[in-house]
């Protein structure tokens, strides 16, 4: 697939490792935006699992949903993610559900470190504004919507967490200097 962004340079960020990063959290939780600018400043590959599958189908999201079901949708984002997740230097930005299916929790948790963007309900209605590409936000009362599906997948995304940041009362910059700052720490432990 050829949307890869991969930087180069030859000195090592100390945030960064030979680690993979996953970003996981709720649509709307600013992974991809975070996830870009993250993987300018490690000097990382990013990938997306939305625009892979997106590119690999020639479909969008939602007309995978509409055309094909959930199901399928989710067959593909863990073939991809798992067999992605095994590779290194990346920096994937996972689709809202990918902590849904327990073969993708397992790769989350083993095959690198993996960062919880938190928001809650209210901060990511506000957030998302074209809920045309969110098949699962589709129709009325998305806030009702996301506090239904957060509620059913807090605990994953918390089980899958290495590192979890409170994203509520910040901006996609000061999320950017707070995971490259805890990415340092967890570095000089691990
Ligand atoms: C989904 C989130 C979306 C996309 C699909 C399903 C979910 O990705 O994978 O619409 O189940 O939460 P984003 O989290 O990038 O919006």
């Amino acid at each position: 697939m050829t949307s890869e962004v991969h930087q180069t340079s030859s000195t090592q960020h100390p945030a960064s490792s030979k680690q993979n990063i996953f970003l996981i959290g709720m649509m709307g939780s600013w992974k991809s935006t975070v996830g870009k600018k993250l993987a300018i400043a490690l000097d990382l590959k990013f990938v997306d699992t939305d625009d892979e599958i997106e590119e690999a189908t020639a479909q969008t999201v939602a007309d995978i949903f509409d055309e094909r079901g959930e199901a399928q949708f989710r067959e593909m984002e863990t073939a991809y993610f798992v067999e992605k997740s095994l590779q290194s230097g990346y920096i994937i930005s996972t689709g809202g559900g990918i902590v849904v299916t327990e073969a993708n929790r397992n790769a989350l948790k083993n095959n690198g470190i993996t960062i919880f963007l938190k928001a809650s309900p209210e901060t990511l209605s506000h957030r998302i504004k074209n809920t045309d590409k969110r098949p699962l936000l589709h129709g009325e009362d998305s806030l009702m919507k996301l506090s239904k599906i957060w509620k059913n997948r807090k605990d994953f995304y918390e089980a899958s967490a290495h590192i979890t940041i409170e994203t509520d009362r910040l901006n996609p910059m000061q999320v950017l200097e707070i995971i490259i700052k805890k990415l340092e720490t967890h570095n000089a432990i691990h």
